[in-house]
């Protein structure tokens, strides 16, 4: 054989590779309305940006007739390649290949990326669709999971991990995912369960669909364990590279800064009318929070769950920033166990990545109930405090309206570490809400002459109580006086105050004790 003779079969061996599982499952693939695993890289990555490594890789497996079966790539496509010229690494998981299930050679070809993506300092990018643990490779798949839950967990907080599911995700294939930054999903094409629908109907008889188990909605909105949630492929992979827009490559690079065009002084009039002065009355904090971001662009994360925090991504002068806001349009913004865990998951994440924190605050307190202190609040309260007073990100909090309790403490207040506090001027902040205090301070006075607690009458009386503590105690002035804030600004100055703020810390440095890890109430 010559040379070309030895290219071009080289050449043919490739390309039959690459065509996985063949044209039928091809078919198959794309009947089901999926994409298959080199389509999807296509349209994640760079034109013609992709390396791809290990496509020669076969499995050694040979027991239930795995010596006669062929598996192109074993199943998974891995490399490298850009997203707007940024390097990530990239696994795909390949359906057409025995249902993209993970054996040995599958396994040790992701846990290979992810010590690559360590290295090099990149970010990786999974597009998950498996039927889980390869049955015929027993033992050894497990021991494949096992070895990429390691590095999942070695590498957190070290490089970004971000999943697409995509299809099937069951059984402990979910823990690679979830051990990860960020989950992807697509509504009515992906699941992920620890065990499935007939398991559940057989050990409980349960009838469940597969979406109802563990389909992207019930993921985005329940579980909170998809962070996006897509209406298709297409805008999965899209979110997926703007995801990767705003966040850095690793732990030692700062927060992306890209020209956004919008004047860092921009102040804005229409923003003094968007916060009602009545602190009962609900509004939309998104647009505050669109009002002061950079061309008004914000990436919302858990947008479906927990909606009474709002957490994601924004502009500042071009630098990246994460958002925490109380949202007075859901549940009047309280906190409660959800948007603890979410509220805490996400300033890890930012303080993991040196993202600038700016939190906005509207909260009436927690949320009260057994359900509450039952189902944990106590513990899962304790997270957000943790992970805000944890943070050395520079950390920017603004007072928008009112900030009651432990709640005030635990919205980044300057007691957890904020570097600089802002206040509207209709801001309440107090031990508890003027209604409250008066009932508590006044009772006596307010039930005299026989009058029942919360009747009509009492309320009538208490009315004029919470009015004189409102005057007295709930603005942002006694705050002020004590230097828990730092600068009393109209809704308008907000922007070009924050921006001032955030350039003002981006030389931070803050030391603490040195320790092994801390222990995060979980
Ligand atoms: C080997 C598998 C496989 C698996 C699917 N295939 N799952 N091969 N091991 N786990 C193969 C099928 O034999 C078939 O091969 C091809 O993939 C496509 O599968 P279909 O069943 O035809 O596809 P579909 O009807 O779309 O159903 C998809 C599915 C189903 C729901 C995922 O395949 C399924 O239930 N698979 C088993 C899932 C499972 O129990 N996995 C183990 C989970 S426990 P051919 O040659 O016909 O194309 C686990 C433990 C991990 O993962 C523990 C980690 C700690």
């Amino acid at each position: 054989m010559n040379v070309e003779e030895k290219i071009k079969e080289l050449q043919e061996h490739k390309t039959r590779i690459r065509k996985g599982g063949g044209d039928e499952r091809i078919q198959a693939q794309h009947d089901k309305g999926k994409l298959t695993a080199r389509e999807r890289l296509d349209k994640l990555l760079d034109p013609g940006s992709f390396q791809e490594i290990g496509l020669l890789r076969k499995h050694r497996s040979v027991d239930l007739g795995m010596d006669k079966k062929e598996a192109p790539a074993d199943g998974v496509v891995t490399g490298y390649g850009t997203i707007d010229g940024k390097l990530v690494y990239v696994y795909a998981q390949d359906f057409t290949v025995m249902g993209g299930s993970l054996g040995e050679v599958h396994a040790s070809k992701i846990s290979r990326l992810l010590d690559l993506a360590a290295k090099m300092g990149a970010p990786l990018i999974g597009l998950n669709d498996s039927g889980g643990a390869r049955i015929q490779e027993g033992v050894d798949s497990l021991k494949g999971y096992g070895d990429i839950f390691y590095r999942n967990t070695i590498y957190s907080g070290v490089i970004p991990q971000l999943t697409a599911i995509l299809g099937p995700c069951a059984g402990g294939a979910v823990y690679s995912p979830a051990i990860g930054d960020f989950i992807f999903m697509v509504k009515d094409r992906s699941y992920m369960f620890i065990t499935g629908p007939e398991v559940v109907k057989e050990v409980l008889s349960e009838d469940v669909s597969f979406e109802e188990l563990g389909g992207a909605t019930i993921h985005g909105k329940k579980s909170g364990l998809a962070h996006f949630v897509s209406e298709d492929e297409e805008e999965c992979i899209a979110t997926i590279r703007e995801v990767i827009s705003y966040i850095p490559s690793n732990n030692l690079e700062g927060s992306p800064v890209v020209e956004t065009g919008d004047d860092p002084m921009r102040s804005d009039a229409a923003l003094n009318d968007v916060v009602p002065i009545d602190p009962q009355k609900p509004y939309d904090i998104k647009d505050v929070i669109e009002g002061v971001a950079d061309n008004g662009e914000f990436l919302e994360v858990h947008e479906l769950y927990a909606r009474n925090i709002v957490v994601g991504f924004a502009r500042m002068n071009g630098r990246t920033v994460g958002i925490v806001a109380n949202q007075p349009k859901i549940l009047a913004g309280c906190l409660d166990i959800d948007t603890s865990d979410k509220g805490a998951g996400f300033v890890r994440f930012c303080d993991a990545f040196n993202i600038p924190l700016v939190t906005f605050v509207d909260v009436p307190g927690y949320l009260p109930g057994t359900t509450q202190e039952h189902g944990g609040v106590i513990r899962h309260g304790a997270k957000l405090l943790y992970a805000y007073s944890e943070a050395t990100v520079p950390k920017i909090t603004i007072f928008v309206r009112k900030a009651y309790g432990g709640a005030y403490i635990g919205m980044c207040s300057k007691h957890l570490g904020a570097d600089i506090i802002y206040a509207l001027p209709s801001t309440e902040i107090a031990v508890m809400g003027p209604e409250g205090a008066a009932n508590i301070i006044h009772r006596r006075e307010l039930m005299e002459g026989g009058v029942e607690y919360l009747s009509e009458e009492y309320k009538e009386r208490r009315k004029k109580k919470a009015e004189e503590y409102r005057e007295k105690f709930a603005t942002p002035y006694v705050a002020a006086s004590r230097g828990y804030v730092d600068e009393v600004i109209p809704a308008s100055d907000l922007r070009p105050k924050i921006i001032a703020a955030l350039e003002s810390c981006i030389t931070k440095r803050e030391t603490r004790p040195s320790k092994k890890h801390g222990n995060i109430p979980l």
